[in-house]
């Protein structure tokens, strides 16, 4: 194991590694949340994303590997909220975050009430920023509801909770929506969720490669490395320093994890390379992080993180 310091901190908890998987890979059953938390080279889990009920998701097919990464459509299966609360409800020796995503703004809040009336005190992140559900906007690109949202979630919620954002594309999004999240007390924001709506053409077939929504669906893996950076960065630069940053999107080698950190990731989660590569994608990357740390002789991610030099 790691005679580096690779931990990192949400909310005065410790994660001894700094990984987690993406929510959305491995992480629908307790199986595979157990496999998640068993490898040693995982610093914590973060559960799918659940709803209040179970749900089946969208019609198959609804993931499509491509060269540079992943078109998905999955629609948020997951066995609903009290199958999640069980779970993260039992003694794991690492943390967990228990990913919550409503319907709708009215389903959040009942799912808030849901955590904040329970006993669980564990860090929660509402995912504001699923592409996938049919006929359901990306909350968090709509800032004035997402800021009416949160006040009314803040009103009664007491305990630690984070957002899972979708991807942003012009500085004055960032400016809006940071000036928003930095009005709350939120542990972290977790960024990127999948780039959404992208569509993939086999030109072979001639036609879409998923069945939802015509072929629409949200891009991971490599392809959106440089999109989850700059909203890292853009989102470090304006967050006040109590919300940590999950960098989120296109880690598919150790020099990608490095630069998420340098970019001022606390923590860093994988999940088009867990889906194709398996779970021994973490000691890879373990691996090739800390070749890279020790040539550069950095002992501890806090040496270089947030360090990005500009030109
Ligand atoms: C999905 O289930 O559609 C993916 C999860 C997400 O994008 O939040």
């Amino acid at each position: 194991m790691s005679k580096l310091d690779l931990t990192g901190q949400i909310n005065g908890l410790t994660f001894n590694q700094l990984f987690l998987n993406a929510s959305g890979v491995h992480c629908q059953s307790t199986e595979e949340l157990d496999d998640l938390l068993n490898d040693p080279y995982m610093g914590g889990i973060v559960t799918k994303s659940a709803t209040l009920a179970k749900r089946d998701g969208n019609p198959a097919p609804r993931y499509y590997e491509l060269q540079n990464g992943s078109i998905n459509s999955m629609g948020l299966p997951n066995y609903g909220f009290d199958y999640y609360i069980k779970y993260v409800l039992s003694d794991h020796a690492k943390p967990t975050i228990l990913s919550v995503a409503g319907l709708s703004a009215a389903d959040d809040v009942k799912l808030l009430h849901q955590i904040q009336d329970s006993d669980y005190d564990g860090l929660t992140e509402l995912n504001l920023s699923c592409p996938n559900v049919i006929g359901k906007p990306q909350m968090a690109y709509d800032v004035d509801g997402t800021r009416a949202l949160l006040d009314e979630i803040f009103a009664f919620y007491k305990k630690p909770l984070g957002v899972k954002l979708p991807p942003y594309f012009d500085l004055v999004h960032f400016d809006q929506i940071a000036a928003v999240l930095n009005k709350y007390p939120l542990t972290h924001v977790n960024t990127i969720n999948s780039v959404g709506n992208g569509l993939w053409v086999d030109v072979a077939s001639e036609s879409v490669v998923i069945k939802p929504k015509g072929g629409f669906g949200g891009l991971g893996g490599k392809m959106v490395l440089p999109t989850a950076l700059a909203n890292v960065r853009a989102l470090r630069q304006r967050l006040n320093a109590s919300i940590k940053i999950i960098g989120t999107g296109g880690v598919q080698t150790g020099a990608d994890v490095f630069a998420h950190i340098l970019c001022g990731a606390e923590l860093v989660s994988v999940g088009t390379q867990l889906q194709s590569e398996g779970l021994g994608v973490y000691k890879r990357l373990t691996t090739e992080l800390e070749r890279i740390m020790t040539d550069k002789g950095y002992q501890s991610l806090s040496d270089f993180r947030g360090n990005l030099k500009t030109i």
